[in-house]
């Protein structure tokens, strides 16, 4: 009996053992961790509390009520983004006071005011300088040109701020960005609503001087350079002229001769 038993009892086990849950290591990849720039939460502060007032003037009344328009009654909560970017242009940034009045003119809970600005990162949710400077440090930035490294690092230098910081004149406030869809005349950096590309660390320097003397002491007015590339580039032409497309174009004659 024990010898019919055997192979049984032996194919049980294998079989068991089998089953037997084996660890699988897998190599585990990460990025680095960064700790994110702003602060996800709202902390009372002298310049951003709920008991500082905050009201729409005149002519951004006029513009919400264009914007209402494009929406049913009952969905005006859809213009929250455009009304956020309203009251940011007009407050400096979007303050506690800001989203509380546009919850109150959109007859919306407060939090979802808050969620999002908080979401979008282009929601400034504490003061900035009178000029917001932007770097594109993404791929395509870091590569093109002279590449954003050495435009960060002169921006850095020459403001003495680091990531995130405000000069203490109030003038500047500097961060790093993901791109900002001007890859093609890298490397590039927003101020305000304005992008100037192909930058060099000499001409990014001579932007933030002449912003300077422009914002800084109206008396002293430098001329600050047109928006766009900083290369004589109109947009993102060829820097070396037109290389192709240079015959005539072919024409019926050339291929109809018949004709
Ligand atoms: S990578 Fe800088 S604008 Fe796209």
């Amino acid at each position: 009996m024990a010898s019919k038993m055997t192979p049984f009892l032996f194919r049980s086990c294998l079989r068991a053992a089998s089953r037997v849950a084996r660890p699988q290591p897998r190599a585990l990849s990460i990025s680095a961790c960064r700790a994110s720039d702003s602060l996800m939460v709202h902390r009372n502060t002298a310049d951003n509390n709920p008991d500082i007032p905050f009201r729409f003037n005149k002519e951004n009344e006029t513009v919400i009520a264009e914007i209402l328009k494009r929406y049913p009654e009952q969905y005006k909560k859809a213009a929250v983004m455009p009304l956020l970017d309203l009251g940011q242009r007009q407050h400096g940034f979007t303050s506690i006071s800001v989203m509380n009045e546009v919850a109150r003119l959109l007859e919306m809970p407060p939090m979802r005011v808050y969620e999002v600005a908080s979401f979008y990162t282009m929601y400034n949710r504490s003061p900035v300088g009178k000029f917001f400077v932007q770097a594109c440090t993404t791929t395509p930035c870091q590569l093109g040109g002279c590449g954003s490294d050495v435009i960060v690092k002169a921006i850095k230098e020459h403001l003495g701020i680091k990531q995130g910081e405000t000069t203490p004149d109030g003038l500047f406030t500097f961060i790093e960005v993901e791109c900002l869809g001007a890859c093609v005349n890298a490397p590039m950096i927003q101020i305000n609503d304005d992008y100037y590309e192909d930058l060099t660390p000499e001409t990014v320097v001579d932007l933030l001087k002449a912003l300077k003397a422009n914002g800084g002491d109206a008396s002293a007015a430098a001329k600050v350079p047109k928006a766009g590339p900083l290369t004589g580039r109109q947009t993102c032409e060829n820097s070396k002229g037109q290389t192709n497309l240079l015959d005539e174009p072919w024409g019926a004659e050339k291929t109809r001769s018949d004709l």
